[in-house]
């Protein structure tokens, strides 16, 4: 059988173009979920699946997927992730992953070669969390892993609604929840390990858990003048010191454990004015749900302790959790496996980043493939990974898909 190829230039063309949908100076991407430049990316992803024949619908999450039939009506064999990204967001985190998918999909039509299973491509809603948290929450929705109706209720900051964004952008669809036979996710490393190591393809072997929690600490505004430090009661301080703190646990901790105080906004945030209320938000993660649990707990005391010592008032409000997430030890052997037929160097490595893969874990055989990130780094303008990584991690995924899809689902 002639094997399909990739056809590296389409998909660096296609990369290029859904770049300029959001595009930022810098050369950056903003597309939050559900804004109009998610909707305008969702809209050229759509149009691309038509033209490549596929069947596509929408669910009532707004997960987008486009369905390649197969001489098997069986449920498909799945690549994808997601097209939102954080505000200040590279071109790659999660577009690839899509994109990399529709030149699957084109490769396999160019043969006009039939597969056994169907192959299908998905484009996840609001797998950021940025606007709405939590993260992969289209995956997680569309894979039971979490509620609809408290998903489409839930607000960001200026009181919209999921649901009412997936209305106004024209998403909210009606197709049945997506099931799949096995599901591959491309997606860049977004950090620093591959690029250090030299090595050019992660056969990635799970997910760490996540815990995103928001503090709202209400202290007592005073004048910044005449309030003797004795007499305060500094929700900016208070905030502060919770973030050195947090910090801390994760130093104690230790291993791959990490906090992250990456939003926080004071009132009414003036000069001169000690702070009434600081609003905060705190990222724990490692790939140990015992260490997770114990760092969780450790900053529970320390809130509690800041609290009663500065005298405010301290709310937490839990935005995400999920435990981490082992894939499936035959697609992490198979991608190893292609890569090293391939002639490409590759290492089995955990995922620092939440992923929609981790929500088809539960459900059937799941790996994802990491390509390096220049610089390790990610959520960041200066996101890039080069040319020629982006085209290996690629034909990897062509080859895996077309094991799946001819051998029927995930070794
Ligand atoms: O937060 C994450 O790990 C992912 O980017 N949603
Ligand atoms: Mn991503
Ligand atoms: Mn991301």
């Amino acid at each position: 059988m002639t094997l399909p190829r990739l056809d590296g230039d389409a998909l660096h063309r296609r990369l290029e173009k859904l770049a300029t949908i959001g595009g930022i100076d810098g050369g950056g991407v903003c597309r939050l979920a559900l804004s109009d430049e998610d909707k305008a990316g969702r809209d050229q992803c759509v149009a691309w699946m038509r033209e490549l024949g596929l069947a596509v619908s929408v669910d009532p999450i707004g997960n987008i997927m486009g369905i390649r039939k197969g001489r098997r009506d069986l449920p498909p064999v799945t690549t994808g992730s997601h097209l939102d990204t954080v505000r200040t967001g590279g071109r790659y985190d999660g577009a690839l992953g899509v994109m990399a998918g529709l030149e699957v999909v084109a490769a396999l039509n160019r043969l006009e070669l039939d597969t056994e299973w169907p192959i299908a491509v998905g484009a996840f809603t609001n797998e950021e969390g940025a606007r709405f948290a939590p993260d992969m929450m289209g995956s997680a929705v569309q894979q039971g892993q979490l509620d609809l109706q408290s998903c489409l209720g839930t607000r960001d900051a200026s009181g919209v609604s999921v649901g009412e964004e997936l209305r106004r952008i024209g998403y909210a669809g009606e197709a049945p929840w997506f099931r799949a036979s096995g599901f591959l996710e491309l997606h860049i490393e977004q950090g620093p390990v591959l690029e250090a190591e030299g090595v050019t393809l992660g056969a990635v072997t799970g997910v760490q858990g996540i815990s995103w929690t928001e503090l709202t600490l209400r202290g007592v505004s005073n004048h910044a003048g005449t309030t003797p430090i004795a007499l305060r009661h500094d929700a900016g301080l208070a905030a502060a010191e919770i973030a050195v703190g947090a910090r801390r646990i994760a130093d104690e901790i230790g291993g791959g454990q990490v906090a992250t105080v990456g939003s926080l906004s004071l009132y009414p945030n003036l000069v001169n004015v000690i702070a009434q209320r600081a609003v905060m938000t705190v990222d724990l993660r490692n790939i140990d749900e015992a260490l997770l649990q114990q760092a969780e707990a450790r900053l529970g005391l320390l809130v509690d302790e800041v609290a009663a010592r500065q005298g405010i008032k301290a709310e937490a409000r839990g935005l995400a959790r999920f435990a981490p997430v082992a894939f499936d030890a035959g697609v992490v052997g198979m991608v190893a496996d292609l890569a090293v037929e391939a002639g490409a160097s590759v290492r089995r490595m955990a995922s620092g980043a939440g992923h929609d893969a981790q929500m088809f874990a539960p459900n059937c055989p799941t790996g994802m493939i990491f390509v390096p990130s220049v610089g390790g780094i990610s959520h960041n303008i200066a996101e890039f990974t080069a040319e020629r990584d982006i085209e290996t991690g690629a034909d990897i995924l062509l080859r895996a898909m077309l094991r799946m899809a001819q051998s029927g689902g995930f070794p």
